[in-house]
């Protein structure tokens, strides 16, 4: 449904007197990643890693420096192509803090009617009863439309993040750490109803996180990244049973444990990758300490490492 080739994003570092161009952010340095209609993506790494980025360009929120996004045969990298084939409506962002991206001056039913006013010609009562629909599908009512977003939780704030997301029919949903800021027990429950959402709308998700324990039970497929590239891409499976990459297998190392008995344990496993990583890094990353390409094992499963073809 959407093909990402040799995406690149580097942002200028400017300095001096004359404020000119020092260097560049390699924030995103030749990344590949294919979405299928109804299923669910995650892009997974660390603080700095890329991910936003890549999320931001997909939604047209930054410019590439490279590579294309292809989307009904149209690169939409290209902005003005976006127009052309409704790019713009098919594609929406939940954020990870629905506060600041909640206009906080607007109403909830002004927030949510925004991209019907923009995509779809319906009149005021129409619109109304679709924003009634839309609140209900995430287990809100009418009670919430005439208020500001301040005057709701972290979890309900989401819900309304997600209403106004699934507005107008996406085919795929950008998902930026969408409930990283809330608690765990109401995370559960933000999860588990967009993957309701999703099996009764056929979205795709493209899910970006930090950690691999909270989109386990949520991914079909995963995309590790780390330092602006992909070091690792798989199924769940692939990436939880059988990981290749020694970043990988520190991110799964690094999952809270919820078992208080096992703490030694897990100790000591963080340590063996620990190690394992100091040992193998030449491996895994050239004498610049760029990732390599990645190197095909299976069908599904994928590893950057040495020997891998660009
Ligand atoms: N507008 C910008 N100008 C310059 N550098 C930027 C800009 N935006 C991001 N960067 C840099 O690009 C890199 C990737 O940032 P990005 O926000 O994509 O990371 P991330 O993986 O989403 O991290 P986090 O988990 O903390 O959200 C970082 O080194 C960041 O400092
Ligand atoms: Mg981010």
């Amino acid at each position: 449904m959407l093909k990402i080739e040799n995406l690149k994003v580097h942002y200028p570092i400017r300095g001096g007197f004359f404020n000119t161009i020092k260097s560049y952010v390699h924030a995103v340095d030749g990344v590949d990643i294919e979405i299928e209609s109804g299923k669910t993506y995650g892009l997974i790494g660390e603080s700095g890693s890329g991910k936003t980025t890549v999320g931001k360009v997909i939604l047209g929120l930054e410019n590439t420096t490279a590579g294309n996004i292809i989307y009904k045969d149209t690169d939409v990298a290209k902005k003005s192509n976006r127009k052309k084939i409704a790019y713009n409506k098919d594609v929406q962002m939940i954020f990870q803090d629905a506060m600041s991206s909640l206009n906080p001056r607007r109403r909830i039913i002004d927030i949510i009617s925004e991209p019907i006013n923009n995509f779809e010609n319906l009149s005021q009562e129409e619109t109304k009863a679709r924003v009634l629909e839309l609140l209900s599908i995430v287990g809100m009512g009418e009670d919430v439309l005439y208020k500001y977003p301040f005057e709701f939780s972290g979890g309900q704030r989401q819900r309304i993040g997600v209403a106004r997301a699934i507005a107008c029919n996406p085919k795929l949903i950008v998902a930026d750490e969408p409930v990283s800021a809330l608690d765990l027990s109401v995370q559960a429950q933000v999860l588990n109803f967009m993957k309701k959402i999703q099996k009764d709308f056929n979205i795709s998700y493209l899910f970006i996180s930090h950690d691999l324990g909270v989109v386990k039970h949520m991914c079909d497929y995963i995309y590790i990244m780390y330092r602006g590239r992909i070091v690792e891409r798989g199924t769940r499976e692939d990436i939880y049973n059988n990981p290749q990459h020694i970043y990988t297998k520190r991110l799964i190392a690094a999952i809270p444990s919820t078992n208080i008995d096992k703490a030694k344990e897990t100790v000591k496993i963080r340590e063996a990758v620990e190690k394992e990583y100091q040992e193998h890094y030449n491996d895994y990353f050239d004498a610049d300490g760029k990732v390599y390409a990645l190197k095909k094992l299976t069908e599904t499963h994928y590893v950057a490492m040495k020997g891998g073809e660009e």
